[in-house]
């Protein structure tokens, strides 16, 4: 047979640029094309599964794990409920919104220091990032730069690595599940990705009662990062099958749990839904993201702004944007979201997304955003063409394109 031959592993990143063009089809017909299929990192899910962790742990071979976490985090009283009793624990809980390589390179000091020989992040998508970037540093020199993943850096990471467990206490980032890490980097001048298969924590712990205490407004916006997570890989432009169904499975979930678990924190069924949502779409998103992303990168350089916001605030802008190439895609996601599969069902879709921000409370434009700046549309706009997330979105976008969209969420 001589099919083209095609590596699908979720643990490439490089799959993610495989392009299937920009058509209309949402149901696989038969290829010549061979694939790989492999599934990501052991996963403990469940209500109560932190109990596990100390046994997880032990599988590891860790002794000495350093916990990356922040400050919330701490005082939320989490790492009590995670860990039971402290005793020892090495913890470096300076990790900041939209991590740094600062910000990482002071978590390896202490994880030198310390003697350490695992990396536990327990946290939001900051911490784990972090987490996974302190992973990667402990084993491989030069700078975080030399690893990113628009200049080679995929090949230069190897397996040298120690274990990495992901404690998730929101449910949005899904980099629990995921290869990937977002730093900083002053050498770039933007969030840039880190990605490798060896980069995937090697167990993680998705516990629903760890995000019990989060707050309306932060639930909210992660909530809406997986979301976003869901929909944008569903329409990525790779192939990857696999990744689809559990993208839609994913936003299934999420439907379920999302404004019940912001308008009830304490909600255990609807955390569970979002725990379990949100952890399918980091898995999904193995087949890359789009524009929504890439923007939220950039926007996300300026310093505090929380990603999860605002991908929420761009997502209807967007939609209506790749619309043209994706119309039939987009009735699938409707009908995940319990829009109904009607003749408008995209348009019902686009409606949704944006009444979803005023249903949980969230900021509807990026002007109510501090620390961004109309004046900086095109700036925004070029760095974000830049983005690894450009090359998977199902319609081609330019950087007049992008600041258009921008306008259009201002
Ligand atoms: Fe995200």
């Amino acid at each position: 047979m001589s099919g083209r031959y095609t590596n699908l592993s979720m643990q490439c990143p490089q799959s993610a640029l495989l392009h299937q063009g920009q058509g209309k089809r949402t149901t696989m017909a038969a290829t010549t094309e061979l694939a790989y299929f492999t599934f990501p990192n052991r996963i403990l899910f469940g209500i109560g599964s932190r109990k596990e962790l100390r046994n997880e742990l032990a599988r590891l071979g860790t002794r000495h794990p350093l916990v990356v976490t922040d400050r919330g985090v701490i005082d939320a009283g989490l790492l009590e409920m995670a860990f039971g009793r402290i005793g020892s624990l090495t913890v470096f809980d300076e990790v900041e919104p939209n991590p740094t390589e600062a910000n990482c390179i002071a978590g390896l000091a202490v994880y030198r220091a310390r003697g350490c020989d695992g990396v536990i992040g327990l946290g939001g998508g900051s911490s784990l990032d972090a987490a996974k970037a302190i992973r990667l540093m402990s084993t491989h020199g030069g700078s975080l730069a030399d690893y990113d993943i628009t200049a080679g850096g995929p090949t230069r990471i190897t397996s040298n690595m120690p274990p990495m467990m992901a404690i998730p206490t929101t449910a949005g980032t899904g980099s629990e599940a995921g290869r990937g890490t977002l730093i900083q980097l002053p050498q770039t001048g933007r969030k840039t990705a880190i990605l490798s298969p060896f980069l995937l924590p090697s167990v993680a712990i998705c516990d629903p009662e760890l995000t019990l205490g989060l707050p309306p407004l932060l639930t909210a916006g992660t909530g809406m990062d997986a979301l976003t997570h869901a929909v944008e890989s569903y329409l990525s432009r790779s192939l990857h099958p696999i990744c689809d169904g559990i993208a839609l499975e994913a936003l299934r979930h999420i439907a379920k749990g999302l404004e019940a678990s912001v308008r009830d924190g304490s909600d255990l069924t609807a955390r569970w839904e979002m725990m379990l949502g949100a952890l399918m779409a980091g898995i999904s998103f193995h087949k890359g993201l789009g524009i929504v992303h890439a923007l939220s990168h950039s926007l996300g350089s300026e310093g505090r702004v929380h990603h999860g916001t605002l991908n929420a605030i761009l997502l209807p802008h967007v939609l209506r944007f790749n619309r043209p190439n994706c119309e039939a895609k987009l009735a699938d996601l409707a009908g995940q979201m319990g829009v109904g599969r009607n003749e408008d069902a995209p348009g019902h879709l686009i409606t949704l997304t944006e009444l979803l921000l005023v249903r949980l409370g969230l900021p509807q434009h990026l002007s109510q955003l501090q620390g961004l700046h109309a004046d900086q549309i095109p700036t925004y706009a070029e760095r974000a063409t830049k983005d690894h997330c450009m090359a998977t979105n199902p319609r081609t976008a330019t950087q007049e394109d992008l600041e258009r969209i921008l306008r259009a969420a201002w």
